[in-house]
């Protein structure tokens, strides 16, 4: 199911939703073909991997964290032949981290992206694998001269996507998920399990737009709070999306949290105020884009594209 045709019913009031669409759909194309380039079928037996991340990692999904990447990275003209390797990298983390979250020991889904998930059109060792061979084909993507010169800009761009997808990001996050509904937590400790689950690779996608671009650490931490607001705001748009859309509209599962026992912000306010807590984190991720003015409307547009798309 391609999801970059999603349309956005809101966005910022200077950037109309098809110039942001058609951002979307350039970067997605873009983001595509690198990684096409960056995953060659080997010709061994083990090519049987790399067909599984291919299966995971091309042909569908928004690539939302692709266009943060690039279009942060585009704040401080950074050439698009790095931004693109970086958005690469973070995608690579991202296909990896729903082929896992889909195992049966995890969610237990049979369906992403329109497509039954890759245990099923594979099998669960393979998946296992495939998850695993994306997640350090991400940081060899990083860490290779071609994403930028500077050993020390490289070296930065790994230790951020690392702290972002491990025990204190998003795998830490998925670990909570997992066990919330015999955690009791409060309001707070839900926000910080999608925080971790979600916020932090968006977050990242973002903040290594900035490293690329050579930013302060200043500027490095506004683009990540940024990237936080909307990412909590993408999640509980998600949860929206799990009791008031369909399979054949977003192309996985709908209406399993409830019964998974699962943790949402949908299940604490209900939908109504799950959708006004999503558009006001939202609108908090498009003010910390001030200082960079019409430079960040398609930020600012994206942000509003997280809680109003339909898949
Ligand atoms: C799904 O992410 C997992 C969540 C963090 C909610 P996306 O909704 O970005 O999935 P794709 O990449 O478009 O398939
Ligand atoms: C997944 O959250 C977050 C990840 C880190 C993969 P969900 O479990 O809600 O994502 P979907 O609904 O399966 O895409
Ligand atoms: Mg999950
Ligand atoms: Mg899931
Ligand atoms: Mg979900």
């Amino acid at each position: 199911m391609n999801s970059a045709s999603a349309q956005p019913q809101a966005a910022s009031k200077n950037t109309a939703p098809d110039a942001f669409q058609a951002a979307l759909i350039d970067i997605a194309a873009d983001t595509n073909s690198t990684l096409d380039r960056l995953l060659p079928l080997p010709p061994g037996p083990e090519a049987r991997v790399v067909d599984a991340m291919r299966y995971a990692a091309l042909d569908g999904g928004k690539r939302l964290r692709p266009f943060l990447a690039v279009s942060s990275a585009d704040l401080f003209d950074v050439p698009r032949a790095r931004s693109l390797r970086v958005a690469a990298a973070v995608e690579m983390i991202h296909c990896y981290s729903l082929v896992h979250d889909d195992l049966p020991a995890m969610d237990d889904d049979d369906l992403r992206r329109g497509r039954p998930t890759v245990h099923k059109k594979y099998d669960e060792a393979t998946a296992i694998l495939a998850g695993d061979a994306l997640l350090t084909e991400a940081f060899a993507v990083l860490a290779d001269p071609a994403t930028h010169p500077d050993g020390a800009v490289r070296a930065a761009l790994v230790a951020e996507l690392a702290r972002a997808s491990g025990w204190a990001g998003m795998v830490g996050g998925q670990m909570i998920d997992l066990m919330a509904a015999t955690l009791d937590l409060n309001d707070d400790g839900l926000k910080r399990l999608q925080n971790m689950k979600t916020g932090c690779i968006i977050a990242v996608s973002c903040r290594m737009g900035a490293v690329l671009g050579g930013q302060s650490p200043a500027t490095v931490e506004l683009l990540g709070a940024y990237g936080m607001d909307m990412g909590l705001a993408f999640q509980i748009a998600d949860d929206v999306l799990d009791v008031s859309s369909t399979a054949a509209e977003t192309g996985k599962a709908t209406g399993k949290d409830a019964a998974a026992g699962k943790a949402t912000f949908v299940d604490r306010l209900g939908l109504t105020g799950a959708r006004n807590l999503a558009q006001s984190l939202a609108e908090q991720a498009c003010k910390r884009l001030e200082s960079f003015g019409n430079k960040a409307d398609l930020l600012r547009a994206a942000a509003m594209f997280a809680i109003t798309r339909r898949n």
